[in-house]
């Protein structure tokens, strides 16, 4: 026979649990217990506060800190040429391509071109244009023919960007062709103030061509150590 009162809980017993729990329940948070979750998340706050070097990238970067670069001594300056990169890809690149081979019969390729390189009856000055305003009809590059719109730069791009930017196609992926000054981008650029369309191939053909002048010599370094075979007359 079995013995109700040998049950593991008898509903009195029950009625007593459900009474105890509804006590700890109303019980409000003991303050003392608040009072250390409050200064143990205020200490946590000021140790962020000093060591997190204000969350910036810069502070964690191992690389940096490998090269022992960010220690107030002044950063070496850029690259001119990865500038010019970075200006070729941000505003050329998505259709003459990163590898300046452009795409087949839509956008014509950079590398080679008579066009880039000034050969034939190529100029600088043709080269600057197409950049300030644009080149639309039928052209040909390398012997093969295109007939798209190529937008204009020239509101976009500043003289300086312009030049580094053709320097950089003239003396990238093979390419081998002399710098352009912003100085020649300037001067073409205010030649061709009242310019709005673009140009066509028909039309650049007939515009004498010019070539952009070398930049300016470096001043003159001081004399070196060494002795010079060849010396210079004395100024008249
Ligand atoms: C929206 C696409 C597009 C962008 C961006 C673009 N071009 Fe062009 N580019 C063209 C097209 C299309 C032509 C050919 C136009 C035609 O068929 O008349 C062309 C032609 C040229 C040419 C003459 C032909 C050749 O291949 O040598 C040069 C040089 C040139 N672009 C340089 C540039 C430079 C530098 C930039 C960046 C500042 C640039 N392009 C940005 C589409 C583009």
């Amino acid at each position: 026979m079995s013995d109700p009162q040998r049950d593991s809980t008898s509903p009195q017993e029950a009625l007593d649990l459900v009474e105890l729990h509804a006590t700890a329940a109303r019980e409000p948070v003991k303050l003392w217990l608040l009072g250390v979750i409050m200064a143990v998340m205020f200490v946590g706050g000021m140790f962020l506060w000093a060591n997190s070097g204000g969350f910036s990238s810069s502070v964690y970067d191992p690389a940096r800190l490998a090269a022992g670069k960010d220690n107030g001594a002044p950063k070496p300056a850029p690259d001119p040429r990865m500038l010019s990169r970075r200006l070729y890809m941000q505003n050329c690149g998505a259709c003459h391509q990163p590898n300046g081979m452009g795409i087949p019969g839509t956008y014509p390729p950079l590398v080679g071109s008579e066009w880039v390189l000034g050969q034939e009856w190529h100029g600088d000055n043709h080269l600057v244009r197409v950049v300030l305003h644009g080149l639309q009809g039928p052209i040909t590059v390398e012997g093969r023919s295109f007939n798209n719109v190529m937008t204009p730069w020239g509101g976009v791009l500043k003289d300086d960007q312009i030049a580094a930017i053709l320097t950089y196609v003239r003396s990238e992926w093979g390419n081998s062709a002399p710098p352009i000054s912003k100085e020649f981008v300037a001067q073409v650029r205010e030649e061709t103030r009242e310019r709005r369309a673009a140009w066509t191939q028909k039309e650049l053909q007939e515009i004498p061509r010019q070539v952009s002048p070398p930049p300016l010599p470096e001043p003159t370094p001081p004399p070196t150590s060494s002795p010079s075979p060849v010396q210079s007359p004395p100024a008249a």
